[in-house]
């Protein structure tokens, strides 16, 4: 017959896993806290890009390069890559955790996971910020207007 370990009344409680500090708070915090600023993001870049002036109609080559000639929109699209991804990132995180029960595939998820959302940050970092307008050769009827100049 099995017997079972009862801890006495007034012993003191004892966590079982390994304690991480407070890291699973401030990533729930940052999950709240990068969800209300998406909201803004992702409205205002559906707003920009939608409803404004000729709409979706106006959205071709000229249209991002006329956008991320400016500074204010490279900022803003790169709070939205950076902080979805990382929002994913940790949320995709969270879910593992709860429902990958084998050590080996949880880890090997995670090597993904991870992967994945660094190469597409480094990615998206690199064109929002090295992107040319105005390529030399190109058909100047599908360029920014700044680039006749
Ligand atoms: C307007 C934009 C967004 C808002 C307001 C938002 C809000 C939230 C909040 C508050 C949570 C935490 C829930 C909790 O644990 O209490 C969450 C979880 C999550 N979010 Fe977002 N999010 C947004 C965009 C995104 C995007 C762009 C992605 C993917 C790239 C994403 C993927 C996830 C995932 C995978 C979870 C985890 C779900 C879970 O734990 O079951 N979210 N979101």
């Amino acid at each position: 017959m099995s017997t079972v370990d009862i801890a006495a009344p007034r012993e003191k409680y004892q966590r079982k896993k390994v304690s991480r500090g407070n890291f699973e708070l401030y990533s729930w915090v940052f999950m709240r806290a990068s969800g209300a600023l998406l909201v803004v993001l992702i409205f205002g870049h559906l707003f920009v890009n939608l409803m404004v002036g000729d709409g979706v109609h106006a959205i071709d080559f000229a249209f991002v390069g006329g956008k991320w000639a400016s500074p204010v929109w490279q900022i803003w699209d790169l709070l939205m890559l950076w902080l979805a991804m990382i929002h994913g990132n940790n949320g995709v995180r969270t879910i593992l955790n709860d429902y990958v029960s084998r050590d080996l595939l949880r880890l090997w998820l995670k090597v993904i996971l991870y992967t994945m959302t660094i190469t597409i940050i480094v990615l998206g970092t690199l064109v929002i910020f090295t992107f040319d307008p105005c390529p030399v050769g190109a058909d100047p009827d599908l360029l920014a207007s700044f680039c006749q100049a």
